[in-house]
């Protein structure tokens, strides 16, 4: 089987991670736990992207060697990585050799047949971007806009990777392949900025002005330029693997960096060294804090791990799922989070979870039992599992998790319904023997039905689900498409007395 390979950006390592980066990988990897479930071979990529000019200033900023400083923020991205359960297969640096060395094969191909060639730059160059600018990224008063940082003119020799010659092939290709890019609309803007003659792509750098970078294989006076190593990242970490993991499925990116490098520089790279396409690029918007981008360089950036630490790194991970639309842009304020926190978690999950723990042990002796009525409040509850569950799959296939979580924590209330329409604690007083059938029932109903949204939120809380099912004695066999279907698996399972999943909800007003 043809592994199913997802990446995700590289992040520059020039700051520490921030809640963007925490984003990516949160949701490339629910993505993952997804595919898997689905029975998926999945190959999952992420990584850090070491080299150029910002790395370079940053490092000797600190004055320390680029190398000694990259391996210190590439170590932070890495810790972030595990505090975030997120499952990835390999994690990659551009300063490695296994990188290295297929960039500069890459490279020593492409000018052999004549795709890169020597030519004289002159351009105006932004050093916060890493990129050379265009009259028409100027302000109408002839400035540039404070997202470049400081733009100095250029002119030099340099080498140039032929862009131009490949455009019309790459219109072509993306008008037959209109899902190419998710979502769509965003395609149609990498289509609009197609519409204007592309300029071959200057990809060397000067040693003089820029000594981290890895030296073009055919003339060691230059390095490569910034985005076209980052890019070749996606391939280098696995071209050495067989059976061959490349292309990959998916790229995860954020809005920033689709046009050009992931839509118009990649595809053409990977066609000159003739190379497959990957399936798709997903491109994911941003997390904003009010109305601007959260960023390092912003000062706006919430320590991703502050909130992880304080609340748990299931509970942060619903919350990005929950809150974004995939595609859009999207605020973040504490308060959001707390809502959610002690609304959809607390409330919603936390108290059926120990409700069901608490009623089992007080009223089955700890021990699921078997159901022995299906009445109506049974039934409704089954058939809206059912209408859950058959579109929860497509939901997630079609990257809208959102309103999976949604539709599914609608699931959640509704058991907790459920419960106060059976009043377990009213029917232990009965002494009639229907009520005692009632009774069992309703302790099955609830440990089942919370057995079931406890394995659709496994790619998205995969901490609290595995607590959840080890506290329901729950021993997961079968597929995931099988243990999604109700049943009667918890019969005769031997339950904890009670867990604290998401403790001390807090106040919603904002703290200080
Ligand atoms: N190094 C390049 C990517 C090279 S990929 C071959 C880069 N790095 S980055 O650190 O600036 O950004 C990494 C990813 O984080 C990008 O996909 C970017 O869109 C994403 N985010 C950075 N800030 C973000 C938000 N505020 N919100 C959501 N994601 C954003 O670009």
């Amino acid at each position: 089987m043809k592994s199913f390979y997802l990446t995700t950006a590289i992040d520059y390592v020039n700051g520490s991670p921030h809640l963007g980066h925490a984003y990516e990988k949160i949701l490339t990897d629910v993505i993952a736990r997804f595919r898997r479930l689905r029975g998926d071979k999945v190959y999952f990529l992420t990584g850090t992207d070491e080299h150029g000019q910002k790395v370079q200033m940053s490092a000797r900023q600190q004055g320390v060697e680029p190398q000694l400083f990259a391996d210190r923020v590439s170590a932070e991205f890495r810790a972030l990585l595990e505090k975030l359960l997120i499952s990835n297969d390999d994690f990659i640096r551009t300063t490695e050799e296994r990188h290295k060395k297929v960039v500069r094969s890459i490279l020593q191909d492409l000018f052999d047949r004549g795709e890169i060639y020597l030519g004289q730059y002159r351009g105006w160059y932004s050093t916060r971007q890493e990129q050379f600018l265009q009259e028409k990224d100027r302000l109408p008063d002839g400035s540039w806009p404070e997202i470049f940082g400081e733009v100095t003119e250029i002119v030099e020799p340099n080498y140039f990777f032929k862009l131009a010659a490949h455009q019309a092939w790459l219109v072509d290709f993306l008008t037959q392949n209109e899902n190419f890019i998710f979502p769509k609309y965003r395609q149609k803007q990498v289509l609009e900025f197609l519409k204007e003659p592309l300029n071959d792509l200057c990809i060397s750098r000067p040693r003089e002005r820029l000594e981290w970078g890895i030296p073009l294989p055919f003339d060691e006076r230059y390095v490569t330029y910034v985005w076209f190593d980052a890019l070749v990242n996606y391939y280098s970490a696995v071209a050495d693997k067989t059976p061959s993991i490349w292309p990959a499925n998916w790229h995860v990116i954020g809005k920033d960096i689709l046009v050009p490098p992931h839509a118009v520089y990649w595809p053409i790279i990977l066609r000159s060294a003739k190379l497959p396409l990957p399936g798709g690029i997903l491109v994911h918007g941003w997390w904003m804090t009010a109305g601007a981008k959260m960023s390092k360089s912003t000062g706006n950036a919430l320590n991703p791990l502050d909130l992880v630490t304080e609340f748990g790194a299931d509970a942060f991970r619903y919350f990005l799922i929950r809150e974004m639309n995939v595609g859009q842009d999207s605020d973040f304020t504490r308060e959001q989070f707390l809502v959610r926190y002690n609304g959809d978690l607390a409330n919603d999950l936390g108290n059926l979870v120990n409700r069901t723990l608490n009623m089992t042990t007080r009223f089955g002796a700890g021990v699921v039992p078997a159901p022995e009525v299906a009445d109506e409040p049974e039934l409704e509850l089954q058939a809206l599992w059912a209408k859950t569950a058959a579109e929860f799959i497509p939901l997630c296939e079609g990257f809208q998790f959102h309103t999976a979580l949604e539709r599914l924590f609608t699931f959640v209330k509704s058991i907790n319904a459920y419960i106060e329409k059976r009043a377990p604690w009213k029917l232990g007083k009965s002494a009639e023997p229907a009520d005692a059938a009632r009774l069992r029932t309703a302790l099955a109903t609830m440990a089942e039905s919370l057995r079931l949204a406890t394995a659709a939120l496994e790619p998205v809380m995969p901490g609290a689900t595995e607590k959840i099912n080890g506290v329901l004695g729950h021993a997961r066999t079968g597929t995931w498409a099988e243990r999604l279907v109700w049943g009667q698996s918890l019969t005769g399972s031997r339950v904890s007395p009670a867990l604290v999943l998401f403790p001390r909800p807090q106040p919603a007003a904002p703290q200080g």
